[in-house]
């Protein structure tokens, strides 16, 4: 098989995998579970009248979530693409797509990426990985990543222990941080930095805002597990152990948001790995993120259908805006500095 057939060959498994196989984290939770919102019995306020609009990286949003990076490069991608952003822009949330390096190699596919025309008022990003800035990509290809999409940001994934597992895997992340920096300085658009399902440390988000990033996707654990699914894709007896051994690898989404916090209060940070409803999204919030980000369950819904996916989104808000009312919170900021999220022992 030559490399462009393999790398579609890849996000067709990646699609069927995760939507047949049980591949979410089974030990490791996201941590918001050890969270609970102090209940307010009068919050003198109409449930109608809260806000849970919000900005993010100069752009206004209606609902504080992003439909997180997943696909693109087959006809079932495209399709899932389609309507995603259809949904996206009904509703005016971000809305990521998976990594382009198969719309880089072979542009024919790179329609099933190019959502711009169907959602033109929204938080668009583009997607690579990092590590490819060390296999011959640089400016030009995240350049053309961004084109396709007319996008408002280039997210560089960090996927180390998803290479390790992968067949094809590229395992050569040395050199990367100043590469990375590199782009931040070069590229018209923001740079984000999002990990795939195993979580920033505040250390490493540190080092990546003072290397130029201007946004931090957590992306922690305790959602969909990239091992699971490289486990399960590959044949080699040591790459589906391997799979298995990590499965459950990775620092929780929650513990990812107060460690980016406690080292930096004010860098755009979303929150994604397994988040599965509102109040997640709004524990993390209240935590000290700015949006919540879904991958699997908008995948689940944009594989039935739009409704479906407007289904999801209208119980999304709905559980948002009643942490809001039964919180007494007006808004997403005053969520924020409420103090009524406890952390139990
Ligand atoms: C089918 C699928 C494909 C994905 N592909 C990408 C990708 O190409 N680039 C990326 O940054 N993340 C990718 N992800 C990871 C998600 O963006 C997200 O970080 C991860 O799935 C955790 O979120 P979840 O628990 O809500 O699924 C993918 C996720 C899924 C489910």
């Amino acid at each position: 098989m030559n490399l462009i057939s393999q790398t579609e060959a890849r996000k067709a498994d990646h699609l069927r995998i995760c939507l047949e196989s049980n591949v979410q984290f089974n030990h490791t939770t996201n941590g918001l579970d050890r969270y609970r919102f102090t209940h307010c019995c009068l919050p003198e306020l109409n449930r109608s009248d809260i806000d849970i609009t919000t900005t993010f990286l100069g752009k206004q949003l209606g609902v504080p979530l992003l439909i997180s990076s997943m696909t693109g490069g087959t006809e079932q991608a495209k399709m899932i693409n389609y309507r995603l952003a259809q949904v996206a822009q009904k509703y005016k949330i971000a809305m990521g797509v998976g990594s382009e390096r198969v719309a880089v190699e072979n542009p024919k596919v790179a329609d099933s990426f190019a959502v711009r025309s169907l959602a033109p008022d929204i938080l668009l990003f583009a997607n690579l990985g990092a590590v490819q800035l060390n296999y011959d990509y640089g400016i030009n290809q995240c350049q053309q990543a961004i084109d396709i999409l007319q996008a408002n940001a280039l997210i560089l994934h960090l996927n180390p222990l998803q290479e390790c597992i992968q067949t094809e895997g590229d395992t050569n992340f040395r050199g990367l941080l100043d590469k990375i920096s590199k782009l931040c300085y070069s590229l018209p658009v923001p740079v984000i930095a999002k990990e795939v399902g195993n979580g920033i440390s505040g250390k490493m988000a540190q080092k990546l805002i003072d290397a130029g990033v201007a946004a931090i996707d957590v992306a922690g654990a305790g959602g969909t597990s990239w091992a699971k699914i490289e486990g399960e894709r590959a044949t080699d007896p040591i790459q589906r152990r391997l799979g298995n051994t990590f499965g459950n690898w990775g620092l929780p989404t929650a513990e990812c948001i107060t460690s980016i916090r406690d080292w930096n209060s004010d860098v755009p940070l979303i929150a994604s790995g397994g988040l599965r409803n509102g109040l997640d999204v709004a524990k993390a919030i209240a935590l000290g993120a700015d949006l919540g980000g879904l991958a699997w369950p908008f995948l689940q819904a944009a594989v039935e259908s739009e409704e479906s996916l407007s289904l999801l989104v209208d119980i999304l808000i709905a559980e948002i805006r009643t942490v809001l009312f039964c919180t007494g919170n007006a808004n997403l900021a005053d969520l924020k500095k409420s103090g009524t999220l406890e952390r139990l022992i």
